[in-house]
């Protein structure tokens, strides 16, 4: 790999707008709790999920596919009628919603604050994985077996700020194919993740714990074991590919 760069906070999406990704591989990292969402819903059966930058985006999309459900979440809640001008979401952002019972074999159209809107930002790019800490190996194992000249791993974040369960996840992809990267590619975006993930000793739930996020959740009683679920390292064995053609995360 030529190239190896973290995109720590979301002000960087900009930077990929009419920049050649032809051949980049993106692993988008939004830990609390978009792609961990995603991933629990293709664990669970989903057929695919279609990721929707904006509200009116995804509404329009359902009136197309008047089978899927919708999903998503504004201030971390489920989208109302209110927000949406009239639409009721079926579901949140919450990966424990989206059971077998309610996702499996449905196509799920989702729009969230910064997960739905970092994978946009990488629509170009010759792979998009959708990454979570549920299935870091099978992404090492994507890396691994997937020609690309640069890998460039972005961070979600929280609205405009950096997130620091996002760029953890991404010290421990790096760490993972550190003898993968030659010294050239590695940009000091990518010392400062690795360290982060390297300072967690192993305890990533504490760190998860101590962010922003991590406490916001933590504070909301509905919302409290989303941090736990979200911080299982390698329970889901395969990775959530963003297909070009119809804009579709299916499994791969
Ligand atoms: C997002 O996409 O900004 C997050 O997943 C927000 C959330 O935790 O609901």
């Amino acid at each position: 790999m030529k190239s190896v760069e973290v995109l720590l906070s979301p002000y960087e999406f900009d930077s990929l707008r009419g920049r050649d990704l032809s051949d980049t591989l993106c692993v988008v990292f939004d830990v609390l709790r978009a792609t961990s969402s995603m991933l629990t819903a293709l664990f669970n059966g989903a057929s695919c999920v279609i990721p929707a930058s904006r509200i009116d985006e995804a509404v329009d999309m359902r009136r197309t596919m008047p089978d899927a459900l919708l999903a998503g979440e504004r201030n971390g809640v489920r989208i109302s009628a209110d927000v949406s001008g009239g639409v009721e979401f079926d579901l949140g952002n919450s990966p424990r919603e989206f059971t077998r019972a309610r996702v499996n074999g449905r196509r799920i159209i989702m729009t969230t604050t910064n997960g739905t809107r970092a994978l946009g930002a990488c629509a170009t790019a010759k792979h998009v994985l959708a990454g979570a800490i549920l299935n870091l190996d099978a992404l090492r194992e994507y890396i691994m077996h997937t020609h690309a000249s640069e890998l460039i791993i972005v961070c979600a974040g929280t609205l405009e700020q950096t997130a620091l369960e996002d760029v953890m996840a991404a010290g421990a992809l790096i760490d993972s194919v550190w003898e993968r990267i030659g010294d050239a590619a590695k940009s000091d975006s990518v010392l400062i993740a690795r360290e982060i993930f390297r300072r967690s000793n192993g305890d990533m739930l504490s760190v998860i714990e101590s962010s922003r996020n991590g406490r916001r959740l933590t504070s909301d009683p509905h919302l409290r074991d989303d941090v736990l679920f979200c911080s299982r390292r390698d329970v889901i064995d395969f990775v959530g590919v963003l297909s070009r053609e119809d804009g579709c995360i299916v499994r791969g």
